[in-house]
């Protein structure tokens, strides 16, 4: 719900167990008042009468003056939400004046405001094709302006009040004759209760993505950012903040955010002294710069945001719902659940034939796959990574007959075919470059640095983003495509573009484009975003495609804990996660089968061994698992998570996944290292109904115990003290009363 009060000027965004509030001051400015959880009886409104901070500032230094924008002017000297520059004056300026030019000051001045349904932020889908919950939502809209210069800038609020969740973003508009230069744009800045100091937020590399990483704010500026074209694999965009020592896995009050965009971004943690802190996020300030021409607009992505009092487990369920049912496109004809998918690359890379991937699909129906990917190497020169990207047809030397043959073989095994393609890139050796050597990202006489062979596409041109357009709608035109695997394997250098610094956002704008325009015309396609594994996957690109490739390290012990940082944010109904060899290709080390279908089974469960190297035991090993995870499915892809045990802290992971009605879970542990000689304890579940009778069932559906929810809750599953590296286990817990 919004309220506003016109005598007090104070506006409460109420949520089912939040509150946002915020005020226009004396002086017309919009000041943040407090955000955080309210008591479940608490339905009053906040009347702004308790004012958070003294005075406008008590001096430079000790700014406390919460602006809900904070902009570069006034007596600003910490960080800014936007900063902008005028070349003049709308009025004549005296000559004496001119020096003095551009004015680098903006003053937000309230105007008014509106509530409207279903705004959208920037960037937002643009596909048509729905989502799971499309009850419509509210979105506060409030107007502000500076009193001399032609700068208009709207805050909006949408607010999910289900999840707590309230999306944020900017709309800015010239209404002046001259251009207006934003120097720097944030989405917004939050303003957190002083002390909120405990981070928690990811790092990570190709091969070790989401690492998760816990520490205290300084005073002053921290901050977790990507500098490219996708969203990274370094960092990612989201946090959690709380007090330190006052929240915990399932308690205490805990402040969550992370933004819609995969392109440059920031998150920028400000601590000023006297503990006030401060969340900036959005467009990454590094090599910024936005012109806003007479008349121009321009809206930026989402900042999502939210606070629970049920420590980090709550926020994960919070963001995971709300992507389950408010970002994740609903394609046609799809499956409710995400397919068991077969992707070949691990199991041939670079030398496929039409017969190897003929045989491999048909062991990999046999085994119960749904979804068959081909990988890389099917198209032009691609033999190896040298050459070819760019040439988006099929290579006759190595599918002499088309990819028709091989298409209508997996159809007919009863699975969907899937393509995977990197439309933003181009090997230097391809015809595309050839004959357009200046359509990738260079300044002119500077070098051009390959990385992996290739080169970016410039998609501030628009021909390329027609060209990539057409050479992809051409493939699903021709062929019958239910799923394409969209890599991306570099980090932008040297980003000269046609559009200048508008690059980084023209790129994002157009992959985003190529991919609503795609789904809109193929509304039964269905896309995995990968980059190097896990380089792109954010709330942005989740609203357009369906699952992610979470990382090219499929290494279970390695995986568990990429896995355990990415359900910080992410819902596992997207965490694509393959069974590959005994033999790990990444890391070298051997894994039973049951460690890697358990830790494989915590998300979109795929496979990724070489099946035509398989006996027929082990065939059958692998059918038994899968058809275990198809029972099991539904659970893990739409439940929520508890974290029971971390890696973080503990030497093991288990997890519970709990239907949101209480009726079924699934448990899963993985042992990642212990010392032999320790009993490990029981883990007490949570999220079951107490006075409820469970069943708790193996894979091959024995009952393995019988117990009250409060029982399991209180005491744990026996069975799982053995303290061997790679111990693990997955049970289907299922009430019976
Ligand atoms: C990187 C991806 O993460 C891999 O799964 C594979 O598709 C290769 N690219 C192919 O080049």
């Amino acid at each position: 719900m919004i309220h506003f009060n016109p005598e007090s000027r104070t506006f409460n965004l109420i949520l089912q167990s939040s509150v946002y509030a915020m005020q226009v001051d004396n002086k017309d400015r919009l000041v943040h008042v407090v955000w955080g959880p309210r008591p479940a009886d608490g339905n009053e409104l906040l009347s702004g009468r308790i004012r958070p901070f003294p005075s406008d500032h008590a001096s430079f230094e000790f700014q406390t003056r919460r602006d809900e924008l904070l902009t570069f002017g006034d007596t600003s000297v910490h960080e800014v939400t936007l900063k902008a520059s005028f070349a003049t004056l709308p009025d004549p300026l005296p000559d004496s004046d001119a020096p003095h030019l551009p004015i680098r000051d903006v003053r937000l001045r309230y105007i008014s405001h509106e509530v409207v349904t279903d705004a959208e932020p920037g960037l937002a889908p643009a596909h048509g094709l729905p989502t799971v919950n499309r009850e419509p939502r509210e979105t506060l809209r409030i107007k502000l302006a500076d009193p001399v210069q032609p700068l208009t800038v709207s805050l909006c609020y949408r607010l999910t009040p289900a999840q707590d969740i309230i999306e944020r973003w900017l709309e800015l508009e010239n209404t002046g004759e001259t251009p207006i230069e934003i120097e720097q744009l944030f989405f917004a800045t939050l303003h957190l209760p002083n002390g909120t100091t405990e981070l928690t937020s990811v790092s990570g590399a190709w091969a070790q993505e989401f690492q998760t990483q816990r520490e205290r704010l300084p005073v002053g500026r921290r901050v977790i950012e990507h500098r490219s074209v996708q969203t990274g694999h370094l960092a990612n965009p989201f946090f959690l903040l709380n007090r330190p020592g006052q929240a915990w896995e399932e308690h205490g009050t805990v402040y969550f955010g992370a933004l819609a965009y995969s392109g440059s971004w920031q998150l920028s943690f400000e601590q000023l002294p006297g503990t006030d802190v401060r969340v900036h996020g959005g467009y990454h300030p590094f090599d910024f710069g936005l012109t806003l021409t007479a008349g121009a607009r321009h809206k930026t992505p989402a900042f999502v945001y939210g606070v629970c009092d049920e420590g980090w487990g709550g926020a994960s369920r919070r963001l995971h719902t709300f992507t389950r049912e408010r970002i994740l496109p609903v394609p046609q004809n799809a499956l409710a659940e995400r397919p068991i998918l077969y992707n070949s690359w691990e199991a041939t890379y670079f030398g496929i034939t039409e017969q190897n991937q003929i045989e491999l699909a048909r062991k990999a129906a046999a085994i119960g796959v749904e979804l068959f990917c081909l990988d890389d190497g099917w198209f032009g020169g691609r033999r190896f990574e040298v050459a070819g990207l760019g040439d988006w047809t099929v290579s006759p030397d190595v599918f002499p007959n088309g990819l028709e043959p091989l298409i209508a073989e997996v159809n007919r095994l009863g699975m969907a075919f899937g393509l995977w393609v990197e439309p933003e890139m181009v090997n230097p050796d391809s015809d595309l470059y050839r004959a357009h050597p200046d359509w990738v990202l260079h300044f002119p006489g500077r070098p051009r640095t390959e990385a992996r062979c290739q080169l970016i596409l410039d998609f501030g041109r628009a021909e390329v983003v027609e060209t990539i357009f057409n050479a992809l709608d051409s493939l699903l035109a021709q062929y019958n495509i239910a799923f394409i695997k969209w890599d991306m394997n570099r980090s932008a250098s040297e980003p000269g573009s046609v559009v200048g610094k508008a690059i980084w956002q023209a790129h994002v704008a157009g992959v985003y484009g190529i991919i609503d325009r795609l789904r809109a015309k193929y509304p039964h396609l269905t896309i995995e975003s990968c980059s190097g594994g896990g380089g792109r996957i954010d709330l942005g690109i989740l609203g357009r495609t369906d699952q992610v490739w979470t990382s090219d390290n499929t290494d279970a012990l390695d995986r568990v804990r990429i896995q355990e940082g990415f359900s910080l944010a992410y819902p596992a109904r997207v965490m694509e996660a393959w069974v590959t060899h005994e033999k790990n290709h990444q890391t070298g080390r051997f894994h039973e089968l049951g460690t890697r279908f358990d830790v494989a089974m915590r998300g979109a469960l795929g496979i990724g061994a070489s099946l035509n190297a398989l006996d027929e035991a082990e065939l059958k090993e692998y059918a038994a698992y899968i058809a275990f995870y198809k029972r099991i499915r539904y659970i893990v892809q739409g439940g929520d998570l508890y974290r029971l045990e971390r890696l973080e802290e503990a030497e093991a992971s288990t997890i519970l996944v709990v239907l949101p009605d209480g009726s079924e879970a699934v448990y899963s542990t993985v042992v990642h290292s212990h010392k032999l000689g320790q009993f490990r304890r029981l883990v007490p579940l949570r999220g079951l109904i107490p006075s409820a009778t469970y069943e708790v069932l193996d894979r091959f559906e024995k009952v393995r115990l019988t117990a009250t929810g409060y029982e399991l809750m209180v005491q744990g599953i026996p069975g799982d003290e053995d303290g061997r590296s790679g111990h693990s286990r997955t049970l289907h817990i299922k009430r019976v009363d």
